[in-house]
């Protein structure tokens, strides 16, 4: 069966691999759209560093800041209107998964009239954008290494991506010192959206034998990577193997998709104040339960990187982290499992689970969580 295994068109990786960006940018167009968030990358002088790279290769940049968490189609529309009253030809998306969600959206429907809500909606997208830099600064979604762009509606309260080749970024720069100084709790919410994102893409119904190499080295970089990386976000090597970890997990995902824990992590982050990389941590221990039997083999692969049964590794970590490890702090009630179970079956995420989901095991798995 014919298998097709896509990547950015250039990584680069290592301490300082960021220097590169000015020369990245520049050799993808004359005037840059950068995309990033509210403060971090602007605190952290990385935003002024980029601009400085970047014109020093004789490239124009102009800013689009403030992007917010689970960036809405507005925000892509304003990114869009900037982009085409400068005539940005090349756009780097800088900092979280949302800056550089936007800045993919951006780019893909650059040459689009139409506004981004119709495409999130799911007009088809015509694929004649303008090619997109993705530098990450948190090690978590992975979305350097992926077409697709994960949006909100707030107002029907609605959370799902659009997607498209030409969204898929050229260039990946994933630098582990980027975003060194983001708090802990960010650092262990983000490696375990990396750590679903690698385990859900392993045991993926669409897994093949290339997504597995990637999906196995990232858990082992994450679960290695990560518990240093919370204690100190100034160990490199550490931050190192969170950041390649996130990548691979990235690059499998992209091409083998994900499982139940995103089908039910994106309803719950659009209707409860819930951070994804929070919802993936709380949601992996039960699913990999419910999944022990329909993906036996991987299961026991797991248990051997793991040294035991992979949904107690995965509790324990947890715990080491200080995350929570049920749902009942975001206030969730009885009487809504059954819209989060209902919004959670035709996401492409649950479909690629390794087992068939019905709507009573959804809202089963949610009532245990909130004992
Ligand atoms: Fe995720």
């Amino acid at each position: 069966m014919l298998e097709i295994f896509q990547t950015p068109g250039k990584i680069l990786t290592g301490l300082g691999c960021f220097d590169q960006v000015g020369k990245e940018v520049a050799g993808l167009g004359k005037h840059c759209l950068l995309v990033t968030g509210e403060k971090s990358m602007q605190e952290q002088g990385i935003f002024d560093k980029a601009i400085h790279l970047i014109g020093k290769e004789g490239c124009k940049v102009t800013a689009c800041t403030g992007v917010e968490h689970d960036p809405s189609v507005n925000t892509v529309d304003r990114a869009r209107a900037v982009m085409k009253k400068n005539g940005c030809d090349v756009v780097l998306g800088l900092g979280g998964g949302s800056a550089i969600d936007v800045a993919k959206a951006a780019a893909g429907l650059a040459n689009c009239d139409e506004a981004t809500l119709e495409f999130f909606d799911g007009k088809e997208i015509p694929g004649s954008g303008v090619p997109v830099v993705a530098a990450p600064s948190t090690f978590g979604t992975g979305t350097e290494a992926t077409k697709v762009s994960v949006l909100s509606d707030h107002e029907r309260i609605l959370k799902q991506s659009i997607r498209h080749d030409c969204m898929l970024p050229k260039v990946a720069i994933v630098d582990p010192i980027i975003g060194a100084d983001v708090p802990p709790h960010v650092t262990a919410a983000c490696g375990m959206d990396a750590l679903t994102q690698g385990i859900e893409s392993y045991i993926s119904k669409h897994a093949t034998d290339m997504t597995r190499a990637m999906s196995f080295s990232s858990i082992i970089l994450t679960i290695t990577g990560l518990p240093r990386a919370f204690k100190d976000g100034h160990d490199i090597q550490a931050r190192e193997n969170c950041a390649n970890g996130s990548l691979m997990a990235g690059i499998a995902l992209h091409n083998a998709r994900l499982g139940l824990v995103h089908g039910i992590a994106h309803p719950l982050g659009i209707h409860y104040d819930i951070a994804h990389g929070e919802a993936c941590g709380i949601l992996l221990p039960y699913v990999l339960r419910y999944n022990s039997k329909a993906a036996e083999d991987d299961y026991q692969v797991l248990a051997s990187i793991m040294a035991g049964d992979p949904a107690d590794f995965c509790l324990n970590l947890l715990e080491n982290l200080g995350m929570p490890t049920g749902l009942k702090h975001i206030g969730i009630k009885e009487s809504e499992f059954e819209t989060i179970a209902e919004k959670s079956l035709p996401s492409g995420s649950t479909k690629a689970n390794p087992r068939t989901v019905t709507k009573e095991d959804i809202i089963e798995m949610l009532k245990e969580m909130c004992l």
